[in-house]
């Protein structure tokens, strides 16, 4: 429910540095590598956008010049875009107060929040609308894990009042739910407006903690909809794969079992499967295997090459004959033919794996 008079507003917090994701945000940050060919960013501002956000500021530090490259004023999206870059980042929720110069809303308004690299279906508009009609302070979107160990904890009473929040657990006495903090929040405005301005603040550790010890209305939405941190590799892969496939939510889109994008080349008698994404400009070779992975532009898979679970970036080479699975490859990097790369190996980019002749014969 959002005040009719009012701009219907959202913060889009980008400026992190993503490192788990290294190499891949050596040159692009993580919101703006594509997933299923789209940057992430650009999934969440159509999902906000049909659940009636008209304006959107992006909190941007590291790489901020991309996002306005890609998005300019928002336009083409059908929303607006502001940008409220932090030349120092600031933390999450320093991240949010920096934003909030850019809001035109009222002090009681509603205020959504969104963490960049979170792919979900969680009803947008439905947790706006609860929000207001509790007259809570924040409410925040909760999913329930088999691991939590991973996440910040929220448990919460049988009205979906916030008890606590406990950050990344370290022992099993910690792991007191297995609700998490799925990094969408809906503010009241005057929550925004009262962290402090100019330094570090962390949402997680130091604002949400601060307000709950205040006594301050906190509402937890548990949601059992699609929902998944792209903050690894393997989840950025399983997050594009998703989408490919139909199992992340995707409006107007047909699941398949792969996405090849424009100008890219399959050959005949190339097998490329599992909801990997083909990127723009691609060349993948007659008896190459692909599949679960994301060719980002310009790669180029050569004849009989296995490429499996596996992200290669723009322009990289996996060469014929040569395996990789579960692993990063660089932009512009190279394996050579006969290579064998697996389970998590990270190579960084334009670095060249030479080809290899040698062989190992099982004969004794
Ligand atoms: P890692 O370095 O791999 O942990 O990734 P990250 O830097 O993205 O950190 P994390 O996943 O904890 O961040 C959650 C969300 O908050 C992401 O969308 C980040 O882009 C964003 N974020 C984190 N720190 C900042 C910050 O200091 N400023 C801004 N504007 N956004 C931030």
């Amino acid at each position: 429910m959002w005040c009719d008079d009012r701009m219907r507003e959202a913060i889009l917090l980008v400026g992190g540095q993503g490192t788990r994701l290294r190499p891949l945000t050596l040159s692009t940050p993580k919101p703006m590598l594509p997933v299923a060919g789209v940057p992430l960013t650009v999934h969440q501002i159509e999902r906000a956008r049909d659940a009636g956000v008209e304006r959107i500021v992006l909190g941007t530090s590291y790489r901020a010049e991309v996002f306005a490259e890609h998005l300019g004023d928002g336009r083409d999206l059908g929303v607006e875009i502001a940008y409220a870059v932090e030349v120092d980042p600031l933390g999450t929720g320093g991240a949010i107060r920096n934003a909030a110069a850019h809001l035109t809303c009222g002090p009681d308004d509603p205020v959504m929040v969104l963490n960049g690299d979170v792919l979900s279906g969680v009803d947008y508009a439905g947790l706006i609308e609860g929000h207001v009609r509790a007259g809570a302070v924040v409410t925040l979107h909760l999913v329930r894990v088999e691991d939590p160990s991973a996440y910040g904890l929220v448990p919460t009473d049988e009205q979906g009042r916030v008890l606590a929040f406990r950050e990344k657990p370290t022992t099993a006495e910690e792991i007191i739910t297995d609700q998490i903090n799925a990094g969408c929040y809906v503010f009241r405005r005057s929550a925004i407006d009262a962290i402090p301005t100019g330094r570090v603040v962390s949402v997680e550790r130091d604002t949400f903690p601060a307000l709950l010890a205040d006594g301050a209305h906190m509402r937890g939405v548990v949601d059992d909809s699609y929902w998944l941190d792209l903050g690894t590799p393997w989840d950025f892969i399983r997050g594009s794969a998703d989408l490919v496939r139909g199992i992340a939510p995707w409006p107007g889109h047909a699941p398949a079992v792969s996405l090849v994008l424009d100008d890219a080349v399959v050959d005949e008698g190339a097998d490329v499967g599992g909801g990997t994404t083909v990127g723009r400009g691609c060349r993948v070779a007659a008896g190459a295997v692909v599949q679960g992975s994301v060719l980002l532009d310009g790669a180029v898979i050569g004849p009989a090459a296995v490429v499996t679970d596996s992200v290669i970036g723009a322009g990289a080479m996996v060469e014929a004959g040569a395996v990789v699975a579960g692993c990063v490859i660089g932009d512009g990097a190279r394996v050579g033919t006969g290579n064998e790369l697996r389970a998590g190996a990270r190579i960084w980019p334009d670095v060249v794996l030479p080809p290899t002749s040698v062989r190992f014969s099982t004969d004794a």
